[in-house]
This record gives structure tokens, sequence and C-alpha cells, in this order.
């Protein structure tokens, strides 16, 4: 698919026509006949008048993405090549609609569908230097979520911790970014045997990744760490078949984080960023970390094991107190992990939960992610859920005495990690929900939806 932008009416096989709020203005007659009422997600294809008509519930940016997405998997189903739509409102969202909607994934079909390639055109009134920038920068942010929708969607044999890590030196070299691939040897010669247990089992050796854009006039300086647990077999506390199965998808924090850097960087944003990824393989064996094993993060912090399955929270951690100690004067740092299904359970599948002691950075990051058309709440902490992860014979339990506020009380076990100067500058982003689809909704096919980056990009294009 080529998008181009432009302000002449082309003429093309196929016009889109977006009906905003079942208001149906042209064609009547025949859209009645075949019962074309609008709908949300719902399209019809006229060829002989060369059009396509497409429901979208309202002209907000969300429903724009949702009806061009619709669109462009309709037309993929046709050999049409050339397709305009006119652009009201939001060129970003169409943007993302089109990008986003015409992700496939086709990696592992022996038979890949080989149609030609389509060309779209974006008519505008006129194209200023703010709309071309809007155009570019809606690409480059598209481009990354679908590069993370590859990693999370690639399977764990063939991408596992050191692939993980071969990926951001790609990243590091593509975007001349500082790159520290840092080993088991290094994790032990530092304390950080948290996330060293984690990894034990397995036939991948962990690697912790660090990667650092620079920029020459920084305004702002971010610290963004990831969760990336190739698989998650849940280890000895092993999970059920039927909950290990999109466990892959456990790396979509270190991956979203990947696609952020990126993503800032093809930008030029004046913003530092470092990126700290945890790359680990949770398994069983001989060697597995066992519930009753007590560990000693990088802090110091000794950890009662309770349940090898709430394994993300130990390798974040870890990361956490590497961060803290090997940055500088940050103003921001930010977490991303599928950590919990308790999330998923209390906020329901498409959304984040947002949680930090900051209220007001919270919220703030919330709005982002609502702007940015990812649905994110916040999910207060409070001291009496904090006081759940007591252990009996270690400072803390790896999981929480109740099983209410799952979500929260992982995002609490993170805040022993956070020093006190930083207490007020971190947020952790639960992305369990939306970071897997297992059953495509809106722009998002089956699969990786690349959860996180674009809350992440709104955020700091607002700071
Ligand atoms: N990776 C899972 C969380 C998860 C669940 C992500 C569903 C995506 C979808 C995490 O490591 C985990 O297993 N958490 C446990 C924690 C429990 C043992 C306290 C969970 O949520 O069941
Ligand atoms: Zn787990
Ligand atoms: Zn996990």
């Amino acid at each position: 698919m080529n998008l181009n932008l432009t302000t002449k009416d082309i003429k093309t096989d196929i016009k889109i026509v977006l009906v905003f709020n079942k208001k149906i203005k042209e064609d009547k007659e025949i859209l009645k006949l075949l019962d074309f009422k609008g709908e949300d997600e719902s399209c019809v294809l006229l060829p002989e008048l060369g059009k396509l008509y497409v429901g979208s519930l309202n002209d907000d940016k969300d429903s724009i993405r949702v009806a061009v997405a619709t669109a462009i998997k309709k037309l993929n189903t046709t050999n049409y090549k050339s397709i305009s739509i006119k652009v009201k409102k939001s060129l970003k969202a169409y943007v993302e609609g089109f990008e986003l909607g015409n992700y496939n994934f086709d990696k592992y079909r022996s038979k890949k569908d080989k149609k030609e390639e389509k060309n779209i055109y974006l008519e505008v009134d006129k194209i200023s230097t703010k709309l071309q920038q809007e155009f570019e920068e809606a690409v480059i942010i598209s481009e990354s979520v679908n590069m993370v929708r590859d990693f999370v969607n690639t399977t764990p044999d063939d991408f596992y911790p050191s692939i993980m890590a071969a990926k951001a030196i790609d990243i590091a070299k593509e975007n001349e970014l500082k790159c520290k691939i840092l080993d088991e040897d290094y994790l032990q010669e530092h304390g950080m045997n948290a996330m060293l247990a984690v990894g034990r089992a397995s036939r991948h050796k962990s690697k912790l990744i660090h990667l650092t854009y620079k920029p020459k006039k920084a305004k702002r300086k971010i610290v963004l760490i990831g969760k990336g647990l190739t698989y998650d077999s849940g280890g000895l506390s092993l999970k059920p078949s039927d909950f290990m199965t999109t466990m892959k998808s456990d790396k979509s924090g270190g991956s979203a984080v990947l696609g952020i850097i990126k993503a800032v960087s093809d930008l030029n944003l004046p913003i530092e960023v470092d990126a700290i990824i945890g790359a680990v393989e949770n398994m069983i064996g001989g060697d597995a970390y066992k519930p009753d094993d007590i560990l000693k993060a990088k802090n110091g912090t000794t950890i009662e094991v309770k349940n090898t399955d709430a394994e993300g929270r130990l390798v974040l951690a870890d990361c956490l107190c590497y961060a803290q100690d090997e940055i500088k004067d940050f103003d921001y740092i930010l977490d991303f992990a599928t950590l919990t299904g308790a999330c998923v359970v209390g906020v329901g599948q498409y959304t984040s939960g947002v949680m930090g002691n900051n209220n007001q950075l919270n919220w703030q990051f919330v709005q982002s992610a609502l702007d940015s058309g990812e649905l994110a709440t916040s999910l207060p902490f409070n001291r009496y859920l904090g006081k759940t992860l007591k252990s009996q014979i270690a400072d803390i339990c790896n999981i929480s005495s109740t099983r209410y506020g799952g979500a929260i009380t992982a995002g609490m076990f993170l805040d022993k990690f956070i020093k006190d100067k930083n207490k007020d500058k971190w947020i952790h982003v639960d992305i369990a929900g939306p970071a897997f689809v297992e059953k495509d909704w809106g722009y998002n096919p089956y699969g990786a939806s690349g959860a996180g980056v674009r809350m992440t990009m709104e955020f700091l294009q607002t700071l």
C-alpha cells in the first residue's frame, strides 16, 4: 500500500465515502436497495459507480480510524488498484486507519497472498508544511506500531532474548542510537538476582537491553522500561494450557519500548530517551527457580517467591533499579508490561491500566492515551492493598495475600523498587489486555496490537 497526499480530485478506481452518524447524502436509492444504513463498521461496494460507502459512528478521530480500516480491509479482498478519499478533520486519523487497518502478518503462511500494491490518494484542500509534517509523523508512528506487532507476533522459538537484543542492535544501527546488551555475567556481578532467577531454566540466556537516543538540544529526559518475557510458561507454577497460548505476547512491553525509541528518533524529537528491556524466557526444568525461593534484587530488597508465574514484576524490579542507578536526572520513568490477568478482568481487554504515586501524572498520561486512540484508565494505589504484599520471612512477597485488586498490587510491588526521589516521576502501564487481540476489534486484526506506542508518542509530543 502506497499512501499519497494530494490536492487534486484524482480519477481513481474507487472513491471511499465515509458516512458519519448514518447521514447518507448521495446515492440514497441504491443504498436503500442494498440495505446500507451507515452502521458503524459496515460497508458496501458500488462497482459501477466506483464508490465504497463506509459507515462511521461519528466524525471523531477514532471513528475515522475504524471506518478507514473497514474500508481498506474490504478493498484488500478486491483487485482495485487506485483508491481515493476526501480527508475531513484529522489527517493523522486517516493515515493511521490505513496503516494499522492494512496490517497483515503472513510470516508463517506457506502461500503469501500476492496482490498488486494499492495506491491510496488522501485528498486535502491545501498541502501546508504543517499538514505534510502531520502526514509524515503519522506514517512514522504507524510503521513503529506495525514493527512492534511483527515482533510480538513472532513465535517464541524465533524470538528469544538474544533475538530481541539483535533487533535492538538493528534499530540502534539504523537510528544511530547508543546500544548496550548486558548478559547474565553482568546481572550476576550487579546483584540482579530477581531477573536472573526468572530466566534460569531457559536454554536461552537472559539479556538486559539498553538503548539511548540523545539529541543535541534535549528539553526533557525520559526513561522507558519494558517487560520482555519472550515466553511465559508460568515456570513451576505452570500455566494451564489454555492460558499459556498467546504468552509469546508477554514481550509486548519490551517491544513497545523498542517501537517508541525508534519513532522518537525517526521524528528527531528533542527528548532524550533511554530504553531498557528485560528480555527473559520463563520456563520449567531442574534448574528452575521455585516457589519458596528468596531472591535478593539489585537494591538489596529480599523477595519471597510464592508464585513463579508472577515473574514480570521480578524482571522489572531489577530493571527499575538498574535504570535509577545508571541514568541521572531524568524527568519521567515509565514502564510497560503485560503484567496481570487481573488488569484484563478489571478494566476489560481493550484498556490499559495506568498506575503510580502521582495522580496528576497518571491522569495526564491517560489523557494522552485517549487522545492517541488507545484506551486507558487510572488504577489508584492505596495503603491497604500495599500491605498485602508483606512476607513472614523476607522483605516482600511476589504475590499479594488477597486475590482482589491484582493489577494494583502488582503495581505496588514495583513501587517498592522506586527510589523516594523518583516516586512522582514514575508511572506503570499494564497493557495485558490490549497488547494481544484474540478477536479483532477496530483497526486491530487478530494478534499483536502494538499497544503502548501511540499513547507514549502522544504523551511525549505534549511535553
Ligand atoms: N504474563 C502474565 C500476565 C498476563 C495474563 C498477560 C494474561 C496477558 C494476558 C503474568 O506474568 C502473570 O502470569 N501474572 C499472574 C500473576 C499472579 C500469579 C499473581 C496472573 O495474572 O495470573
Ligand atoms: Zn507469568
Ligand atoms: Zn508474564
